[in-house]
C-alpha cells in the first residue's frame, strides 16, 4: 500500500502517473469526416523499421520509448501477432498516426497505442480515427475497449479519451529510466519534461 504524501523519485528516473481506462459498451461516436488530403490504411505487412519509424515520429516527443527498446524477435513477435491489428493515416506521403489494437487476451481489446504526429494534431484527425477504432473494436465479440494513458502523454490526451466514452478505473505510479539519459536519445527532445540528472 502506497502511504499520502510524497515519494522521492531517483534522479535520472521519470515518475508518470498512469491512468486506466476502459469502455465496456459502444459508445456513441460523433461522425466527423475524414480530413482533406488523408486517408486510413491498415499496416499489414509493416516491416519493424517501419513500426519505428512511425512509433517514434508519434511518440519521440511524449518520451514514447518501450517499443524502441525492445529487440527485434520481441517487437516482431507482438506487431505481427495476427490478433494485432495496426492503422494508421496517411498524410504528404508519410504515414502520420498510429493505431493499435491489441485483442490478444480474449474477450477484450487494449488501444496499446493511439497517437498522432504534429503534422495531424488538431486537424480533427484524431477524432476521426478513433470513431474508427471504437467502432472496429465493437464490431467483435469483445467485452471490454481499454487502454491507459500517463502524465507525459500530451496532456490533450485524458479528456480526449473521456470525452470518446472511456471511465477511469484506476491509476498506477510508474517509474523508468529517462531514455535521453540512459538510451542515447538527444537531450533536446520532449523539452517540456525537465531532465533531472543523477
Ligand atoms: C491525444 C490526441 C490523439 C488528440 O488528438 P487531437 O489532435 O486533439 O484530435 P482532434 O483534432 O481530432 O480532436 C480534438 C477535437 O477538436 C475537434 N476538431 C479539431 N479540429 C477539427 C477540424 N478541423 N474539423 C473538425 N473537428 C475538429 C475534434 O472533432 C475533436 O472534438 P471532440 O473531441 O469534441 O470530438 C493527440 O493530441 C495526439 O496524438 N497526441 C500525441 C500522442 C499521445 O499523447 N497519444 C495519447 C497517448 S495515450
Amino acid at each position: 500500500m502506497l502511504s499520502d504524501g510524497y515519494h522521492s523519485v531517483p534522479n535520472g528516473k521519470l515518475a508518470m502517473v498512469v491512468t486506466q481506462l476502459e469502455m465496456r459498451a459502444r459508445a456513441d461516436t460523433r461522425p466527423v469526416p475524414i480530413p482533406d488530403s488523408v486517408a486510413l490504411r491498415p499496416l499489414t505487412d509493416v516491416t519493424l523499421d517501419q513500426y519505428r519509424d512511425i512509433y517514434r515520429r508519434v511518440g519521440e516527443e511524449w518520451l514514447w520509448f518501450s517499443r524502441l527498446t525492445m529487440n527485434d524477435a520481441d517487437l516482431s513477435a507482438i506487431i505481427h501477432d495476427p490478433k494485432v491489428q495496426l492503422f494508421t493515416l496517411e498524410h504528404g506521403g508519410q504515414t502520420q498516426a498510429l493505431l493499435e489494437l491489441d485483442y490478444r487476451t480474449d474477450g477484450e481489446c487494449e488501444l496499446a497505442f493511439f497517437g498522432l504526429t504534429k503534422e495531424l494534431i488538431g486537424t480533427g484527425s484524431g477524432r476521426y480515427l478513433m470513431n474508427f477504432a471504437i467502432n472496429t473494436v465493437w464490431d467483435q465479440p469483445i467485452k471490454r475497449f481499454h487502454l491507459h494513458t500517463c502524465t507525459i502523454d500530451s496532456p490533450m490526451a485524458l479528456n480526449f479519451y473521456a470525452r470518446s466514452g472511456f471511465t477511469a478505473m484506476g491509476r498506477k505510479i510508474e517509474v523508468a529510466d529517462d531514455p535521453r539519459l540512459t538510451k542515447g536519445w538527444d537531450q533536446k527532445i520532449a523539452p517540456q519534461i525537465p531532465i533531472v540528472r543523477p
